[in-house]
C-alpha cells in the first residue's frame, strides 16, 4: 500500500468538501468527576446533505460528540461552527437558528417524549414556539408530519399519549418532532438500537427516505457497524475509540480496506453469510488476537489509545499516532498502515467483505 505520509492529528476535517454545515474543531470534553476526557481533540465536518456515521463501542464518546454538535452541551476546549460561524460568538437570534437547524433523535423515545403530553402537544409545541406554523394551520401541519413518518394521520392518533404507542411508532414520533423544525442536520443517536429487529430497517429506511426528500444531513451514531454500513452506504464512516477518532473515510473504503486495527476488530465481529468466508475467518482468528474489550485504553496523552488491545502494538505506539492519509479521503491513526492492511486480509480475506445488513422485515 502506498502511504503518502502522516497528516496532522485531527486533520480529518480537511478530508471533506468546503462549505461545512456543522464543524467541530479540536473539541475536547471532560465531565466533572471523570478521570479522563470523554472526547479528546476531535474534529469533524459535516456538509449539507451528507450522511456521516459515527461508530464505536459504548463509552467511546459518540453521544458526547453528538450533543456537542447540537449545542446541548458545550465543549471544554475547541470550537463548534454552524454555517461558518462559531456558536460561542453567535447572537441570540443566531443561536436560535442553530438550535432549530440541528435536531437530535435519541435512543430512547420513551425517555425523550413527555409521557403526560399528547402527540398533538408534543409535535405542535416546537413548531409553534419557533413560529414555523400559524395556529389555524397547525392541524394540517401535524397531519402532514404524521404522513411523512408513515404514521396514521388522524385526529384520534394525535390525541394519544406516548404509552399508547409501540416502540417503532414512538421513534417515528420522535423523528416527526425533529422534522417539524425543518432541520438541516439530524443527529440520530442510536436511533434504532432499542427497536426490535423487525422495526429497525423500516425506521432506517424512513430516515433515508426523508433525507432524499429534504436534502438534510445526518450524523448517525451507532455501536453497530452492520447498521452503520446499511445506513451510510453512500456516506462516510467515522470510527471512534476511547474519545478520539481513529479512522474515517467513505463507507465502502472503511469496510473493505480498514486502516485501523480497531476497525478490523469491529469487522471481525460482524456476521458473514458466506460459509466459506466464515470458515476462512475462523481459521484466521488466531492471526488477530485482540485483547478483550474489558481492557480499555491508556490514560489520555500516553500514546495510542488502542495500544492495550492491539495485536500490532510496538514501542513506537507509546507515542500517539497522527491521522495518516490513506488516499481517497480515507485516513487512520496508526503508525503501521501496511501491517494493518495485512491484518485486515488475514481476518477478512482478500477483496470485498460481505456484511450482513439488518434483516429487512416489513412491520412498521
Ligand atoms: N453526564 C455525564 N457525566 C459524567 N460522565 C459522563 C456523562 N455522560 C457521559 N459520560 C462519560 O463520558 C464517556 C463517554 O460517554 P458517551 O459520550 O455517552 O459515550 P457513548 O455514547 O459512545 O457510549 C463515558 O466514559 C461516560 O461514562
Ligand atoms: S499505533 Fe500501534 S497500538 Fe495503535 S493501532 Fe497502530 S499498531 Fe496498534
Ligand atoms: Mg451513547
Amino acid at each position: 500500500m502506498s502511504v503518502p505520509g502522516p497528516i496532522a492529528p485531527g486533520a480529518g476535517r480537511s478530508l471533506t468538501a468546503a462549505g461545512a454545515l456543522v464543524e467541530v474543531d479540536g473539541v475536547s470534553h471532560h465531565f466533572r468527576g471523570q478521570d479522563r476526557p470523554a472526547l479528546d481533540s476531535v474534529s469533524l465536518r459535516v456538509t449539507d446533505g451528507e450522511i456521516v456515521a459515527v461508530v464505536g463501542e459504548s463509552g467511546c464518546g459518540k453521544s458526547t460528540l453528538g450533543r456537542i454538535c447540537c449545542g446541548i452541551i458545550e465543549p471544554t476546549h475547541g470550537t463548534v461552527h454552524y454555517r461558518g460561524k462559531a456558536v460561542s460568538s453567535m447572537s441570540r437570534r443566531e443561536v436560535r437558528q442553530f438550535r432549530r437547524g440541528v435536531q437530535m433523535v435519541h435512543q430512547d423515545p420513551f425517555a425523550s417524549l413527555n409521557p403526560s403530553l399528547t402527540l398533538r402537544t408534543t409535535l405542535g409545541y416546537a413548531a409553534s414556539y419557533h413560529r414555523i406554523v400559524k395556529r389555524r394551520e397547525l392541524n394540517d401541519f401535524l397531519m402532514d408530519l404524521l404522513r411523512r413518518v408513515d404514521l396514521d394521520a388522524s385526529a384520534e392518533f394525535l390525541d394519544r399519549f406516548p404509552h399508547q404507542l409501540s416502540g417503532g411508532q414512538r421513534q417515528r414520533v420522535a423523528v416527526a418532532r425533529a422534522l417539524s423544525l425543518n432541520p438541516k442536520l439530524i443527529v440520530a443517536d442510536e436511533a434504532v438500537s432499542m427497536l426490535d429487529v423487525s422495526m429497525r430497517v423500516s425506521v432506517l429506511d424512513l430516515l433515508l427516505g426523508l433525507q432524499q426528500d429534504t436534502g438534510m444531513a445526518y450524523i448517525f451514531i451507532s455501536h453497530d457497524l452492520g447498521v452503520v454500513r446499511y445506513f451510510a452506504s453512500d456516506g462516510r464512516i467515522v470510527v471512534m475509540f476511547y474519545g478520539v477518532i481513529v479512522e474515517e473515510g467513505a463507507t465502502e473504503d472503511v469496510i473493505t480496506r480498514p486502516g485501523h486495527p480497531y476497525t478490523c476488530s469491529l469487522l471481525q465481529s460482524l456476521p458473514v453469510p458466506d460459509p466459506r468466508r466464515a470458515r476462512y475467518r475462523r481459521q484466521n482468528q488466531k492471526a488477530a488476537q485482540f485483547t478483550p474489550s474489558e481492557v480499555s485504553g491508556p490514560a489520555a496523552g500516553t500514546g495510542c489509545v488502542f495500544r492495550p488491545r492491539c495485536p500490532l502494538a510496538q514501542d513506537q505506539c507509546t507515542q500517539a499516532p497522527p491521522m495518516t492519509d490513506l488516499g481517497g479521503n480515507h485516513a487512520a491513526a496508526c503508525w503501521f498502515p501496511d501491517k494493518v492492511a495485512q491484518l485486515a486480509t488475514s481476518i477478512l480475506g482478500a477483496g470485498d467483505v460481505t456484511v450482513t445488513p439488518p434483516q429487512p422485515l416489513v412491520e412498521r
